[in-house]
């Protein structure tokens, strides 16, 4: 395909997705990143400007998206709820303040924090009823422990949260079995491409 139709195809896709998601979407996103030590810092600010490009794009409102913003590394750290609160502003300004942590990568122990205190399905942190929830999971690279992260996984699938990956190719198979289905596996590869992916993740949240 030549660049003006790909080019074309994506304004398409970045127009119909808008239109879909502002008139009649209403969705809870959690934004789980993995701030191990263990990922590179390229990989690492490759996955920020990645999240602080979809949070540009989706629409943050009463009845449209509530975000909410978390990290781990040996622990769960959230850093804000699903507010309808905040401004699309200060999330940007979080995701580009966020460090990384230590150098574990404790990704089944921060998906079980996030589940039993209810950061994507209590709506004292911030969820709406009747509304896609979606975890949107970050990952640099493989789990500490892999059997915990997808028995967790598992777990807050069966409560109805859709999961995401995003990841480098060599960690497909862990995110294929955490996500449910290696459709919900965004890999990242060259910054050049990450509109694509983009539109990827947009399609599958608001379709
Ligand atoms: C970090 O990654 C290196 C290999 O790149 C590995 O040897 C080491 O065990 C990892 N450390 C942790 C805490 O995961
Ligand atoms: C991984 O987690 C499982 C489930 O909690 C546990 O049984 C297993 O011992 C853990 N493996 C390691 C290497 O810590």
């Amino acid at each position: 395909m030549s660049t003006v139709r790909l080019l074309l195809l994506g304004l398409m896709a970045t127009f119909s997705v808008a239109v879909k998601c502002r008139d009649n979407y209403k969705y809870n996103v959690y934004l789980l990143f993995d701030s191990s030590y263990n990922t590179s810092r390229t990989d690492w600010n490759r996955m920020k400007a990645f999240t602080s490009k979809l949070i540009s794009t989706v629409d943050v409102g009463p009845n449209k998206g509530h975000i909410g913003l978390g990290q781990f590394s040996q622990d769960l750290e959230p850093i804000f709820d699903l507010s309808v609160y905040i401004s699309k502003t200060t999330i940007l300004q979080e995701i580009t303040g966020l460090r990384q942590l230590a150098p574990q990568r404790a990704t089944g122990q921060a998906l079980a924090t996030v589940r039993q205190l209810g950061y994507l399905t209590n709506s004292l942190h911030g969820s709406q009823a009747d509304a896609a929830t979606v975890l949107v999971l970050f990952l640099g690279g493989p789990s500490d422990n892999q059997t915990l992260a997808i028995r967790e996984a598992t777990h807050l699938r069966k409560e109805g949260v859709q999961i995401f990956v995003v990841t480098y190719p060599v960690n497909l198979p862990e995110a294929a079995a955490i996500a449910g289905s290696a459709a919900r596996v965004i890999l990242l590869t060259p910054l050049g491409i990450i509109d694509n992916l983009l539109l990827t993740l947009l399609n599958l949240l608001c379709t």
